[in-house]
């Protein structure tokens, strides 16, 4: 579902949360897709568009390496290590790259 062609903007639910305000993807949605198998920050971010958004996951990764760690099983710190963090950190303006 292309989320950026509808003009209407999902509203969270107690019952369902939004984990990335960014994309828009509910905890049900991050849920039903570690179930699915998709079981890596990795393939979350690829499948959900999670931590893709204007933020670059700041807000979201923190939160679903949690939901992925309570749905796997697997310890918080190994799932911590799979998040990249990639220059810059924060926005940037591209004249600065310039030199300028
Ligand atoms: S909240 Fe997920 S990318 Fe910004």
């Amino acid at each position: 579902m292309n989320r950026r062609a509808s003009p209407v903007t999902r509203h969270p639910s107690r019952d369902d949360p939004i984990v990335c305000r960014c994309e828009e993807v509910t905890l049900s949605e991050v849920v039903r897709a570690i179930r699915e198998g998709y079981d890596t920050l990795e393939e979350l971010k690829r499948k959900l568009r999670v931590g893709m958004g204007p933020c670059q996951g700041r807000t979201c990764l923190p939160l679903l390496a949690r939901i992925l760690s309570r749905e796997t099983g697997r310890p918080l710190d190994e799932v911590m290590e799979e998040i990249s963090i990639r220059p810059p950190l924060i926005p940037t303006p591209f004249d600065l790259w310039r030199g300028r």
